[in-house]
């Protein structure tokens, strides 16, 4: 069963703390977090005090998205602000490997994400490291962006590579996952849903309802 996961940069700032009391009573499954240095992408989002202090309503995990330029260097102000899971990106640092396995040593989950133009291959020496990959759907920055649509040939060829050799690995994608591109990401091998504009944070919707009908719609 794929599971749910609210993208909080697209949530109502002015109310974090209420959208993710509600969330939570509405059943997702995990909370994704943007982090963002202004230099991997040109954007800023939510930090470790923020992610610290949202901590305190609601047990379950906290997926911190690492948009930075050498992610190795901020994994313990992530882990000590409550995170489960950090996924970087494979473009962002030297020391892929490394940074991967710090991040399983320290009992939290491992996540590599690629950007659309990034193939699999340049992450298939740390299957053995990576608890779930997130394949970016649109190009990492902001939220309310267009799909990418060779990413579904993506995540097929990603799946088969895993089911190939054997590994059990979660695959996330990130990037207006909504209504029009659900169908063909679970059909491709996608588990993991990053939900935002396109499915969740919507005018007019409460996030109840917007919870509801998404798990309907999966199921
Ligand atoms: C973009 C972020 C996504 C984004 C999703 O860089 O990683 O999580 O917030 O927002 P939508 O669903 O609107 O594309
Ligand atoms: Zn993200």
């Amino acid at each position: 069963m794929a599971l749910i996961g609210p993208s909080l940069m697209c949530a109502d700032m002015g109310n974090l703390q209420d959208s993710v009391l509600t969330l939570d009573q509405a059943g997702v499954d995990f909370f994704h977090i943007d982090v963002m240095d202004g230099k991997f992408v040109p954007n800023f989002t939510l930090g470790p005090d923020l992610i610290k202090r949202l901590r305190e309503f609601t047990e379950k995990s906290f997926d911190i998205h690492l948009m930075v330029e050498k992610p190795e260097d901020f994994l313990n102000l992530f882990i000590e602000s409550g995170a489960d899971m950090i996924s970087v990106h494979a473009e962002a640092t030297n020391h892929l490997q490394r940074t991967l396995q710090t991040i399983k040593d320290r009992g939290l989950k491992a996540g590599v994400a690629i950007n659309p133009a990034t193939s699999i291959q340049d992450i298939e020496y740390v299957l053995d490291v990576v608890d779930y990959i997130t394949v970016m759907t649109v190009n990492p920055g902001f939220a309310g962006q267009k799909f990418v649509p060779l990413m579904n040939k993506k995540l097929a060829d990603l799946t088969y590579l895993i089911n190939e050799n054997g590994y059990k690995i979660d695959i996330q994608v990130d990037g207006n996952i909504g209504y029009e591109t659900i169908p063909d990401v679970l059909k491709n091998g996608a588990n993991m849903l990053v939900c935002g504009t396109s499915s969740l944070f919507k005018p007019n919707l409460s996030l109840e309802l917007a919870v509801s009908k998404l798990r309907n719609f999966i199921e």
